[in-house]
């Protein structure tokens, strides 16, 4: 089983994220496409909805635009009160441990090559994710990062939706 946070606070105007995760949606429809900001346009989290999504999944895909070298407001909000004391780390905390954790973000519209962020700085806005995440026993899988300062043609796209696919079935084929 998969789950899958999306963390979008402008839909509308998604180019990448939500068609990426539509497109993985047809390919993969039991996916638990859980979209935060539809959920809780107050920013009240269901804890317990969350918690019963993680402890159904192998794996956990997180996708969003970059905001500020950092993910929307929202999806910190879901680490820091979901992934708690006793849940995720400390005394009975093993709500993740061993599940695969597929970081998907997108970057760069406005922005121009080499400007902002460049491969250094996306590895610093994956530092403090992996590190969260490992810490809570997860397993951090090599990222797909979507930079859109490098062009994506529909092709492109297609190929990215297949390549996820792939690495999706593979890792689902050895844990569910
Ligand atoms: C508030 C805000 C902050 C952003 N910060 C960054 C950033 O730090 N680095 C970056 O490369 N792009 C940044 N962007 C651009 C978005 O990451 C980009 O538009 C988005 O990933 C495109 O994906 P989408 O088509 O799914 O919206 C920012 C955009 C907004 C609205």
């Amino acid at each position: 089983m998969i789950t899958a946070l999306l963390a979008h606070p402008y839909p509308r105007f998604s180019v990448i994220t939500i068609p990426l995760l539509k497109g993985l949606k047809q390919q993969f429809p039991q996916m638990d496409l859980r979209a935060l900001y539809d959920m809780y346009p107050d920013g009240s989290i269901d804890l317990l909805a969350e918690r019963e999504a993680i402890s159904r999944s192998s794996l956990i895909i997180v996708a969003h635009p970059v905001f500020w070298y950092s993910v929307p407001a929202l999806l910190k909000q879901w680490f820091d009160e979901v992934l708690a004391y006793g849940y995720a780390y400390g005394e009975n905390g093993t709500a993740v441990k061993g599940k695969g954790v597929l970081w998907l973000p997108s970057l760069g519209t406005g922005y121009r090559e080499g400007e902002f962020p460049g491969e250094v700085e996306i590895s610093e806005v994956e530092a403090p994710l992996k590190r969260m995440w490992t810490f809570c026993g997860a397993k951090w899988l090599d990222p797909e990062i979507v930079d859109t300062r490098k062009s994506l043609t529909a092709e492109g796209f297609s190929d990215l939706i297949e390549r996820l696919a792939n690495r999706i079935a593979d890792w689902e084929s050895y844990h569910d």
